[in-house]
């Protein structure tokens, strides 16, 4: 089983990488990633030897290498976590590398995909950002045929893949899967996304900037619980089907920021409430009703526990954070780099 897996360095894809080689012996994974800012080789550090895996470095942008690695790999199975996924970097810096992976990226996959007919199944791994945002005081949540309504730049670009994606099923019968996850935590997630984040600012003595009122919601997924949903939907989705994927565990941030301060023993004069990020969507919620009916799918992780071993983790791996801290320096832009940020009185 031969499975090429694009962004296999990030949070997301590294964790997957790791759960596949546990789950399945005979198994060649074949890794490609451009080692972006998020993308770290040290995700993989304890699996280095193991022989069925194999990094290659290189962009999904760039459509020749795409090819050429399809050509001299042949793979049975394609997997896409590759993407530019911070909301905050989309809009402080810009959205022109959304573009170029998210959008041209899905577009070269596909192309690849549909040139080889050897490929079984591509699962595009996508997000519940799509469908735009919801009021908090509804009854409603995000169904497959929801329609798309992306608020930010970054979810634009995901929309954009997605709506590819749709087009050569319908036009081309190429076998592609779309999912759509909501927020993940879990080892290995590159400190700009609000969990890792507060865990490091609570490491270095600094207050918990939340956006806004912080009772903005979102959908928590532990990372290993969306890796087994993305492993059926690899090996027994349908092609041309989309799937929700999400574990009922709808949380404000204001009750993660509690959490956070709980576990460092901090009161909440440790909490300050920032200038609300520009498109700020109010809710996310899955139902995930489908992929837990047609396969089989359902979370396995508590979330007070995993969510408890996840602040250990960081904890415990300081070489990790000094090594990410190192290679870029900001991890918020929305905070650091942004002159608005300040809430006015
Ligand atoms: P991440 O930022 O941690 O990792 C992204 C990886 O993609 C990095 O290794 C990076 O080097 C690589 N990459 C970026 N641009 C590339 C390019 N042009 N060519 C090749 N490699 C490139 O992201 P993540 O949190 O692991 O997210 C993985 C996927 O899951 C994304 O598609 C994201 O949209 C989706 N998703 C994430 C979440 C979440 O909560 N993190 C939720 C739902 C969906
Ligand atoms: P984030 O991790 O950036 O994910 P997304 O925006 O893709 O859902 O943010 C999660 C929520 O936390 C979102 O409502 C924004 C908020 N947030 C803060 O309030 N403060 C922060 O410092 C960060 C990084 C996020």
């Amino acid at each position: 089983m031969r499975i090429f897996v694009c962004g296999g360095a990030g949070f997301i894809g590294s964790n997957f990488i790791r759960y596949i080689l546990g789950k399945h012996k005979n198994v060649q994974i074949l890794n490609y990633d451009a080692l972006t800012y998020s993308g770290n080789l040290n995700n993989l550090k304890d699996i280095e030897k193991d022989k069925r895996h194999r990094f290659i470095k290189g962009n999904i942008a760039d459509k020749e290498t795409v090819d050429l690695v399809f050509q001299k790999f042949k793979p049975d199975y394609v997997i896409n976590f590759a993407a530019e996924t911070h909301v905050d970097r989309s809009i402080h810096i810009g959205a022109k590398e959304f573009i170029d992976t998210n959008i041209t990226g899905v577009f070269n996959i596909l192309e690849a995909v549909k040139a080889r007919s050897g490929v079984k199944k591509y699962v595009q791994v996508s997000t519940d950002e799509v469908y735009g945002s919801l009021p908090l005081n509804s009854k409603n949540t995000f169904k497959e045929d929801t329609a798309f309504a992306p608020n930010v730049p970054y979810a634009a670009t995901k929309a954009g893949g997605d709506m590819f994606c749709r087009a050569y099923y319908n036009t081309f019968k190429t076998p592609v899967i779309v999912t759509h996850c909501s927020n993940n935590y879990g080892p290995y997630q590159y400190p700009e996304k609000l969990i890792p984040f507060f865990i490091l600012r609570m490491l270095e003595n600094k207050k918990l900037p939340l956006y806004g009122d912080g009772k903005n919601v979102r959908d928590w997924i532990y990372v290993l619980d969306h890796c087994e949903a993305l492993r059926l939907c690899l090996f027994k989705g349908k092609p041309g089907e989309v799937y929700n994927i999400g574990a009922d565990n709808e949380m404000s941030n204001l009750e993660i920021a509690s959490l956070i301060l709980n576990h460092f023993n901090r009161d909440k004069s440790w909490m300050e409430f920032v200038t609300d990020r520009p498109g700020h969507d109010r809710r996310y919620a899955i139902d995930s009703r489908k992929i837990r009916k047609e396969l089989g799918w359902k979370p396995k992780h508590q979330f007070k526990k995993v969510f408890t071993e996840t602040i250990h983790w960081y904890l415990k791996n300081e070489d990790w954070i000094n090594n990410v801290r190192e290679k870029t320096g900001v991890f918020n832009p929305h905070i650091d780099l942004w002159e608005g940020h300040k809430m006015k009185k």
